[in-house]
């Protein structure tokens, strides 16, 4: 199985790759990569947020720099995209052996006060939660559904 994930700090993503997960990325059972949504930034400076379309408080994702980030990954026929956030649907054992048979798992991991809609409504993602409360990123919860899903991509990794 193949994990993309698109994210503003895949150096968070360390516990992954050192863990049982990392020897089976290490044997080719997982593939797991990791997109810098910044490297698709056309601002001089890097900037990746902007103040929300049409008003409201705090900081959003671009929606122009997640779109190229999204754009800029090889999908196979049957990927299938998950954007991280509160307001999904909670992650349970059912959910999670459900992935488990997928193909490509594009992972988006929000941050600051989220992502802009309009590349949401534009990729349209199935919204997966790990629970009721509120991160300050989609990271850990990408990486919660990364550990739990690869569990049952192959048995012997239990
Ligand atoms: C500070 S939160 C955004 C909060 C935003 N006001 C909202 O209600 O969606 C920043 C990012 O963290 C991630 N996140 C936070 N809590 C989460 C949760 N319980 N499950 C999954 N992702 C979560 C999402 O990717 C979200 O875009």
């Amino acid at each position: 199985m193949k994990f993309d994930v698109l994210t503003l700090f895949p150096e968070m993503f360390v516990p992954i790759e050192e863990s049982i997960i990392g020897r089976a990325t290490k044997s080719n059972i997982l593939e797991i990569n990791l997109v810098n949504i910044r490297d698709f930034s056309e601002d001089k400076h890097g900037h990746v947020d902007d103040t929300p379309y049409g008003g409201g408080a705090g900081m959003l994702i671009k929606p122009d720099v997640v779109y190229r980030a999204y754009n800029s990954i090889e999908k196979s026929k049957n990927s299938k995209v998950i954007y991280l956030s509160p307001q999904g649907k909670k992650l349970d054992q059912k959910k999670v052996e459900e992935l488990s048979k997928e193909e490509q798992l594009i992972l988006l991991c929000g941050h600051y006060e989220g992502i802009d809609q309009r590349v949401i409504d534009k990729i349209n993602p199935e919204e997966i939660s790990i629970g009721d409360y509120v991160l300050t990123g989609g990271e850990i919860p990408a990486m919660v559904l990364i550990d739990s899903v690869s569990r049952y991509v192959k048995r012997s990794f239990k």
